[in-house]
């Protein structure tokens, strides 16, 4: 596994390996690598030939206040990771790499990043889509992989390729959860065991609303509100949003109808968050 910090070197390693022929897949990662992150290299090594994994915090997608400064790096841990999964280059630039001298050219993807995290923070998703077009331009990979969990950055990325026409096909992979259900994240590092304990209530919000779903619930609001109650039980837990919408168009559902996706994101003292399943429901 090569292990590189600038452009230069992971685009020679990619032409490289285009010109034997391999097909390119491409995992971006903030680090802190954990079983889901893992998921997406596997989904990438099954369909790929060469894997790229890239490990860079990026500062723009942090708003004031969020936790840039404190979010975790072990790199050495990562790296092992990434060895064990047969990942062939990790792709670990500076900030400097990145965005060296001053950048005056950032993405911004309208509608779709205004409802849900879009709202809670400004900024957000023009950070991330601007990162990831970089990414797409420095390593131009057939592929790349990108998880559930954070289902409207996959939806915005998405739109991002489609619209930019970049040449990239775009992987959604299903969300890698607990034994309890809780999404695994490089967040839930932050929560004390109580806390953690707490957390769970945001899977069983959503497993609820699957639940009235197949039971015939078609009200959302009378959903949404069974939900709250369920967070709402336990004292720590702050509510950001508790949403349903369509999983494509992320524009509120009212009736319930088609893929619905049910979008939670809560605090916990400091820490922040999210979750999402997807429900088909056929013409009623
Ligand atoms: P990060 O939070 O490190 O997540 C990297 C990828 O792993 C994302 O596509 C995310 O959705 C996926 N992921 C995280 N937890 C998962 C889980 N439990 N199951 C399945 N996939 C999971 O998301 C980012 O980084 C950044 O915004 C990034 C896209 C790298 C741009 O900076």
């Amino acid at each position: 596994m090569q292990i590189v910090e600038t452009i230069e070197s992971v685009r020679a390693l990619v032409r490289a390996a285009r010109e034997d022929g391999s097909k390119i897949g491409l995992v971006p990662t903030m680090g802190a690598l954990h079983v889901g992150h893992l998921s997406l290299i596997e989904a990438a090594r099954q369909e790929c030939d060469f894997v790229v994994v890239s490990i860079f915090v990026n500062p723009t997608q942090f708003g004031p206040g969020e936790d840039f400064d404190k979010y975790p790096r072990p790199l050495e841990a990562d790296l092992e990771i990434c060895r064990k999964a047969g990942v062939n280059v990790v792709f670990a630039p500076t900030v400097e790499q990145m965005y060296g001298g001053e950048n005056l050219t950032w993405v911004e993807v309208e509608k779709l990043t205004e409802p849900l995290c879009g709202r809670f923070r400004p900024g957000h998703f023009r950070g991330v889509a601007t990162v990831c077009a970089k990414l797409f331009n420095i390593v131009l990979p057939d592929a790349a992989y990108f998880g559930q969990k954070d289902a409207q950055q996959a939806v915005v990325i998405r739109r991002m390729v489609s619209d930019l026409k970049m040449p990239l096909r775009i992987v959604v992979c299903p969300t890698v959860r607990e034994p309890d259900g809780m999404a695994v994240s490089s967040r839930n590092k932050y929560l004390t065991a109580q806390q953690r304990n707490d957390a769970a209530c945001i899977y069983k919000s959503l497993a609820r609303c699957r639940q009235m779903i197949e039971a015939g619930v078609r009200d959302a609001e009378q959903i949404t509100a069974e939900m709250r109650k369920i967070l709402e039980q336990v004292g720590s837990v702050e509510i950001e949003y508790v949403s349903l919408v369509d999983a494509e168009t992320l524009e509120a559902a009212e009736h319930i109808g088609g893929r619905i996706m049910a979008a939670v994101a809560v605090r916990l003292d400091t820490a922040r968050l999210i979750d999402n399943i997807v429900v088909e429901v056929g013409a009623q």
